[in-house]
């Protein structure tokens, strides 16, 4: 026993070493952390049980049965994250440079399928060369494995991946079906084809860094949605993300433990500028609705018009989609509106809670606009609105004009609660170009026209530029104070907390891509 004992002690201490020291110094080099210090960092203390230690490869090509390392350049297992079971890889880059092999694919496979009948999510680290070169078509096969289930996970178990190291060609559609992507900046990158490749195709010189680095990928194409300092910092938001979102599509996130008190916030009546022509930042009003601790910002670099991010609200935890006046008006273009759709789908997906913060001018007009498809675009986040089923609150705060106002969450659409402050002002365009438009005849024909133009403004202003038509309606539910929308929203999302709606029976909609 003694012997057998021995033996296995030294298959595990094969693995652990990964790629040997040579290639560990040269990770830590270049500022990265190894496959196990990853997860070191993630897991809760001693949690991480590792699944498929000693597999290895089944080459035979390129004299690579010789050259085998246990593990095959990732490790895979479970363990928990803040006390809640969590599947997990990480690849490992001193091992063949984590590249994917047929056998490595099977690791992330086998606690991939294991994460969905269990029903807890999926986080993976990846650190890639990506397709084992020397195994040809079948870690491509590999790879289309790990994609069919990172589709057939999705909006069933939640799926974070974390990029720290290379990851490019098409080992970039795994993360990129996963609902959340982290980047660390200056080591991670990913992109379709490298810079050599670019370079040979469209002749632009242009480094990783610049063409698939975090930075880039955070403002400019919106594939990640997350730009992280280290991976540190990366490891801490995966953390905190997962601490917004339930086990699985059949459960609620954890609420914290939260003690009414005074929920008036009497900073709020003083919030908003002068005139509506000025600009504010949205985050300081989310900043005095919500709980302490903070806003968890997503996308936060990425089409900035459109504010989204986690909250929590007396504990319970929301998603919170806000139009920025801060930036660019406030105004809705094709980034923003696919940024606000894909939020509130992975909200409406696992059961959080929408809660609406409205300031819109309306839809960016343009011929960048229109010929980039802002039709198709803003459709999205209509329709991600229409079919949300969880418990949907807006606050129009100030602008609500145009189709804006029916595709942020508008009643007509199926939200539950809509509050307006005395601020609010619904119409279906700003008072003066309504003014110019509606009373263009007696403005021209006026022996002061600019005046007649002011008059009629105003008119338009006083008629429409308030919250009360709307209120008339039933459109808004109730107007209300500033200082009171703390109130009103922790009521609101309380009395909603056994919402059911059945949308109606479909294989799946067809929500316009
Ligand atoms: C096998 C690989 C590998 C790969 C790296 N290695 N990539 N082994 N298959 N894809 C090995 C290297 O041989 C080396 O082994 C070790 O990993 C570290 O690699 P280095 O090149 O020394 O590291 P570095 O200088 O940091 O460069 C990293 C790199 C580079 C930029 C990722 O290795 C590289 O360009 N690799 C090839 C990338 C690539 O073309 N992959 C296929 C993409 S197509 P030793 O023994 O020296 O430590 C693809 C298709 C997926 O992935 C399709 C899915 C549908």
């Amino acid at each position: 026993m003694t012997n057998k004992i021995n033996e296995l002690n030294k298959r595990r201490r094969d693995a652990l070493a990964g790629g040997g020291q040579a290639r560990v110094e040269s990770q830590h080099k270049k500022g990265k952390l190894t496959a196990r210090e990853r997860l070191h960092f993630l897991m809760d203390e001693g949690s991480f049980q590792e699944v498929g230690m000693l597999v290895t490869h089944r080459s035979v090509d390129f004299g690579m049965e010789t050259e085998k390392y246990p593990g095959d350049g990732v490790v895979t297992g479970y363990g928990t994250i803040n006390g809640r079971l969590v599947y997990v890889y990480s690849q490992d880059f001193t091992v063949f440079g984590g590249s994917l092999s047929e056998t490595h694919a099977e690791k992330i496979c086998k606690i991939m399928d294991m994460a969905l009948k269990n029903g807890a999510p999926v986080v993976g680290l990846n650190d890639s060369g990506g397709a084992r070169i020397q195994e040809g078509v079948v870690s491509l096969g590999g790879y289309a494995d790990i994609f069919y289930r990172n589709t057939m996970a999705s909006g069933v178990v939640p799926q974070i991946s974390a990029i720290m190291g290379p990851c490019a060609g098409g080992a970039v559609y795994s993360p990129a079906i996963t609902d959340f992507i982290l980047m660390v900046e200056n080591t991670s990158y990913m992109f379709v084809t490298g810079p050599n490749v670019v370079k040979t195709v469209t002749h632009e010189i242009v480094t990783s860094e610049e063409l698939g680095g975090a930075n880039t990928h955070a403002s400019k194409s919106g594939v990640t949605h997350f730009a992280c300092a280290n991976e540190i910092e990366a490891i801490q938001h995966v953390k905190k993300l997962l601490s917004y979102m339930p086990q699985n599509c059949e459960s609620i996130a954890p609420a914290l433990p939260y003690d009414a008190q005074n929920e008036l916030r009497p900073e709020l009546d003083h919030l908003l500028p002068e005139t509506a022509l000025q600009p504010y930042d949205v985050r300081e009003v989310i900043g005095h609705v919500i709980d302490e601790g903070g806003f968890l910002e997503v996308h936060k670099d990425f089409a900035e018009n459109l504010v989204v991010g986690f909250a929590r609200l007396a504990g319970r935890s929301i998603g919170v989609i806000a139009n920025q006046p801060a930036f660019l008006a406030g105004v809705l273009d094709r980034h923003a509106s696919v940024k606000g759709a894909r939020f509130v789908r992975f909200c409406d997906s696992f059961n959080i809670p929408l809660l609406v913060f409205e300031d819109v001018p309306g839809f960016l007009p343009g011929t960048d606009q229109e010929w980039n498809a802002i039709i198709t675009n803003g459709a999205k986040l209509l329709y991600a609105f229409c079919e949300a089923t969880v418990p949907r609150v807006t606050v129009i705060l100030r602008k609500a004009y145009g189709g804006a106002y029916d595709v942020m969450n508008s009643k007509h659409i199926g939200a539950d609660m809509n509050y307006a402050w005395p601020t609010a002002e619904i119409a279906v365009m700003g008072a003066k170009g309504a003014a110019e438009i509606i009373f263009k005849r007696e403005i021209n024909s006026a022996a002061d026209p600019e005046s007649k133009w002011r008059e009629k403004e105003q008119l338009y202003s006083e008629t429409f530029a308030n919250p009360y038509r709307a209120a008339e309606r039933g459109f808004i539910d109730e107007v209300i104070e500033p200082a009171e929308t703390r109130l009103k929203l922790i009521n609101a999302f309380k009395m909603l907390e056994n919402k059911v709606v059945n949308n109606p029976r479909k294989k799946h909609g067809n929500i316009p891509l």
